[in-house]
């Protein structure tokens, strides 16, 4: 779906479809509704209509009448104005989307005006855009009915010229984002049969190499993989029928000074975990195409960085490989060597996540950048901890500190889990250095970070984001589809990449 900015009052005229905003009134205020409306024509042709009584405005509500033209006229209730956020406005517009996509409009035009109850019309604009570029988004190429609207384009119409130039800059800086978003959730959805670890890789390079002008990409077969001597890696990989593939994408900016900060992004790109040995029930098992969701993230979060200019230098990392179970794979209780000389013992062939981002984490710490993030559907037992909405974030006090900074201004939920000694502790082996899962059931999340942090080099800020359960299924959010890829975090992780 396109959006295009209008900042000419005939082309709104024009609409077949009008969407306008309307607020609750708050104790000062005399009317039912409260607008703000460009058209004062249909402003005063609403006021006629006495339905408008038993339409307040409230959050969520929403009222259609047809305009003396006879143009339609979608009311959109956002709730009192000073209540109102950018979240608020983010779901109001992909409700309105949902609401208006299987109807037969033929040209849709908003009054971005009347929805700025931010009072900052490039910023409410983009907002806006984003919303329906990410509501439009749907998976369908395994259907044989494909989803159509009436309408291929939606308009933004902005009633201030004066802002011209600032929205039509931020309009470009918001598409990178929502193509890179929608990009990741497009990896996420994508089937197990078709996107293993060797086509994952090809698809990644050929994005790069069509959109990401510049950017250097290295690709690591099971080879250069046994070179590294990435045992832990090689040791998930062992019963599959699909090479590994480990992606080094390179990305300098046009000046670089010795101010010049260099960030590493690591993913675990899991094309599908079926636990290995430590074989998965079947009900936990379905759903487990989405565990290579934190490299998408990544590398959507990379994606929009590139395209957006960021002044930093950003590597990013990318793990793929599915655990698999053949007569090579993995048995428990297996001692392996990662790549950084550790000895790990594993005693459950499903904790393989940590095993494949141990050993790119010791590879990115080598290149020495000043922080390192990775992403990962790392364990069942964030989903015990923080739910479905909320990401979780371990790491140094600095990169955890900063990625939940961030989160919050990019209406993102992130919140912090801790690492303490005796958790390290805990992850240690009678027989080896490390063990790959913890003595108990509880603390899985924080279990899995700090048998991470043996793969980072002291003095590397690191912060490890857990995002099973927001990288896929947010039927919570209107702008997300309600099963598959989410592209949540990629926003966050994008804002971070382009201020350093
Ligand atoms: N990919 C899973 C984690 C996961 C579970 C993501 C559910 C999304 C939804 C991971 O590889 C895994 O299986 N972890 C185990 C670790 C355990 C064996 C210590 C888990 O969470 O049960
Ligand atoms: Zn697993
Ligand atoms: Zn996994």
């Amino acid at each position: 779906m396109n959006t295009t900015i209008d900042f000419n009052l005939e082309s709104f005229n024009k609409a077949s479809l009008k969407v306008v905003a309307a607020y609750e009134k708050t104790k000062d205020d005399k009317k039912t509704a409260v607008l703000s409306w460009t058209d004062k024509d249909l402003a005063k042709a609403f006021g006629f209509i006495k339905d408008t009584a038993d339409f307040t405005g409230s959050k969520g509500s929403s009222f259609t009448f047809t305009a003396p033209d006879c143009t339609t006229v979608l009311v959109v209730g956002l709730g009192e104005k000073t209540k109102v956020k950018s979240e608020g406005l983010r779901k109001a517009i992909a409700t309105a989307y949902k609401a208006i996509a299987a109807k037969k409009f033929k040209a849709v035009t908003i009054d971005a005006h009347s929805f700025n109850a931010i009072n900052k019309i490039a910023d409410a604009t983009m907002i806006m855009k984003e919303a329906i570029e990410l509501t439009a988004y749907s998976f369908d190429k395994y259907k044989s009915k494909k989803t159509k609207t009436s309408f291929k384009e939606i308009t933004l119409f902005v009633n201030d010229k004066k802002a011209k130039r600032a929205i039509e800059k931020a309009a470009i800086a918001t598409e990178n984002i929502t193509s890179s978003m929608n990009f990741a959730k497009a990896l996420v959805d994508e089937t197990p049969n078709a996107l293993h670890s060797v086509e994952y890789a090809k698809r990644v390079e050929k994005d790069v190499k069509a959109n990401l002008k510049g950017v250097k990409v290295k690709i690591l077969g099971k080879a250069e993989i046994k070179k590294e001597k990435m045992g832990m890696f090689l040791s998930v990989n062992a019963g599959s029928a699909h090479d590994p593939r480990l992606v080094h994408l390179t990305y300098t900016p046009k000046k670089v000074t010795k101010n010049t900060k260099h960030i590493a992004l690591v993913g675990k790109g899991l094309t599908f975990d079926t636990g290995g040995y430590s074989l998965k029930p079947g009900a936990a098992m379905a759903g487990m195409k989405n565990d290579m969701g934190g490299s998408a993230t990544v590398y959507g979060a990379f994606r929009a960085a590139v395209l957006n200019n960021s002044t930093c230098k950003i590597t990013c990392i990318l793990g793929m490989t599915d655990n698999a179970v053949n007569e090579h794979a993995t048995v428990p209780d297996s001692i392996v060597t990662a790549r950084n000389g550790k000895t790990v013992e594993i005693l459950n062939t499903d904790a393989e996540g940590r095993l494949v981002l141990g050993d790119c984490l010791s590879y990115a710490s080598d290149l020495e950048p000043d922080m390192i993030i990775n992403a990962a559907t790392l364990t069942g037992a964030c989903l015990v901890a923080l739910g479905t909405q909320v990401c979780a974030v371990l790491g140094s006090d600095k990169a955890t500190k900063r990625v939940l900074d961030v989160a919050k201004t990019s209406d993102e939920y992130a919140w912090r889990l801790p690492i303490i000694p005796e958790w390290r502790e805990e992850m240690t082996s009678h027989i080896a250095d490390l063990r790959n899962i913890g003595k108990g059931r509880f603390a899985g999340t924080a279990t899995a970070a700090a048998f991470l942090e043996n793969f980072i080099t002291d003095g590397i800020e690191w912060a490890h984001l857990d995002v099973a359960g927001v990288a896929s299924d947010q039927s919570h959010l209107p702008y997300c589809p309600s099963k598959g890829g989410s592209g949540i975090m990629v926003r966050t992780l994008h804002n971070l990449l382009i201020n350093g």
